[in-house]
């Protein structure tokens, strides 16, 4: 960014001395929101558009600003345009190079305008095409999810309480877990572009304007669903952006613990899963080191867009109505919550292909946690015995077999029925754990034909967000 010898402010009329340059360093945006040019010559165009169908510019001038937009379009693609520190942010930036190349017609642009609308419009440009983008990302995140799904619909593990062997699910099942967090991901993020996409140009600086605007074709020419309905509103408000950051809170918070299973799960101690060696990296001083990294990193950035949720709450809780500087301040928590909730998913889309299972190793797992007691608990309970005392007489057969180190239906027979005469030799079924997974037998459960119908009316859903190019 360059500092020309003397600021030439577009509001300097009033002042008797340039800012200093520590002032003009600290109040400019231009650094980070440049990265919204697109969506403010966008706009622009489309409210010179409106202005000059108006009659309040001359098709002349609409056809200046066209051309020097252009012009400008082209320039900044080339990585030829120079951003200037001292033109603040990036309207001020756009609109004196515009006036540079075309004269007074780009003086015309912001009649019926004010910074305050205009930057409110592009950060919904930006944030409603970002959204998309997102949307997008999730879908083919979930795809693979449900890729993985289907191949280990059967493959038992161990589902875990407190960290501690429960009852046996398939690791299909527990993927699916993810599938339909990340669907209520999906639909937050499309509930928030819905309050998103509506347009706040018109409200000039607060009061909206004296010409004889019309909104409703500027929200047309840009694909708005609609008018912000309050001229105040549309230039305060930033809530849009921190429900964009709450759902990306969410989202973060979501494949955090994705994050942390993986780390789990590839420990050797665990030794569930391997993660392909690409999202591994090894260690500078340990040799036999393969660190989970990627999936720790996921972890750890959900940090980051936790704290841009609280900035933005913060950022907004104290001011009076309408525009204030600190809304400036908006933007890179903004962004930054984009572009961790990009790379993430980008990340996971990549990543989730490369899992592989170690069933042999979830299995023996489940065995030394005595995963099916609970199923020996119904079992005895369908015979007439009260659940509570099944639940002590399981209790009991347990710890014998923890005695003789083995599983529960490793345990004789004779043995078993020491503890209850309810038992009879039917109970093998029941207390292997392909039989436990089999028992659960409805919508929602583990069974693994319930996996596979749950996977199918997942990718239904699915099958639109994907479009045809991924599906
Ligand atoms: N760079 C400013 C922002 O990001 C643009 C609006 C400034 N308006 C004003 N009156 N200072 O919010």
């Amino acid at each position: 960014m360059s500092r020309s010898d003397l600021p030439q402010y577009t509001w300097a009329g009033r002042f008797s001395e340039p800012t200093s340059e520590l002032v003009a360093r600290y109040t400019a945006s231009v650094a980070f929101d440049c990265r919204m040019w697109r969506q403010d010559i966008r706009a622009s165009l489309a409210h010179a558009t409106m202005l000059a169908r108006q009659g309040i510019i001359s098709q002349d001038d609409l056809a200046d600003i066209e051309r020097g937009m252009a012009q400008i379009t082209r320039e900044i693609e080339a990585g030829e345009f120079v951003w200037s520190v001292d033109l603040e942010d990036v309207h001020f930036n756009i609109e004196k190079r515009l006036t540079a190349l075309v004269g007074d017609a780009g003086k015309r642009l912001h009649t019926g305008r004010s910074r305050n609308d205009q930057v409110a419009t592009d950060i919904r440009l930006y944030l409603r095409e970002a959204i998309d983008a997102i949307l997008a990302l999730l879908a083919r995140f979930q795809a693979a999810l449900l890729e993985l799904a289907e191949q280990e619909a059967a493959t038992a593990m161990p589902g875990f309480t407190h960290l501690q062997v429960a009852q046996p699910v398939t690791f299909g099942h527990h993927l699916l877990a993810y599938f339909e967090m990340t669907r209520r991901d999906s639909e937050r993020f499309a509930e928030c572009r819905a309050r998103t996409n509506r347009l706040p140009l018109g409200a000039a600086a607060l009061a909206g304007t004296s010409y004889p605007i019309d909104r409703h074709l500027v929200a047309e020419l840009l694909g708005f669903d609609e008018i912000c309905a309050n001229s105040l509103d549309a230039v305060a408000d930033r809530d849009f952006a921190i429900e964009f950051c709450a759902a990306g809170s969410l989202l973060m918070m979501h494949l955090s613990r994705l994050a942390e299973e993986l780390v789990l799960w590839m420990n050797p101690r665990f030794g569930f899963i391997r993660i392909a060696d690409r999202f591994c990296t090894g260690s500078s001083i340990m040799p036999q080191k393969k660190n989970p990294d990627v999936p720790e990193l996921a972890r750890g950035k959900s940090g980051r867009v936790f704290g841009h949720l609280l900035a933005l709450l913060t950022l907004m809780k104290g001011q009076p109505l309408a525009y204030n500087k600190d809304n400036q301040e908006d933007k890179e928590p903004l962004f930054d919550t984009v572009d961790t909730l990009t790379d993430t998913l980008r990340v996971f889309v990549e990543l989730i292909p490369g899992i592989t299972t170690e069933p042999a190793n979830m299995r023996a797992a489940l065995r030394q946690g005595y995963a099916t007691a609970t199923d020996l608990a119904d079992y005895l309970t369908r015979r007439g015995l009260p659940f509570r005392d099944a639940h002590a007489v399981v209790g009991r057969a347990v710890r014998r077999a923890e005695e003789l180190g083995v599983d529960l239906a490793q345990l004789p027979l004779a043995e078993l029925q020491g503890f209850s005469p309810l038992i009879e030799d039917d109970v093998d079924r029941l207390l292997s754990i392909d039989g436990s997974l089999a028992a659960r037998q409805h919508p929602g459960g583990t069974a693994p034909t319930q996996v596979l119908a749950a996977i199918d009316r997942a990718r239904r859903t699915l099958a639109g967000a994907l479009g045809p190019a991924d599906g």
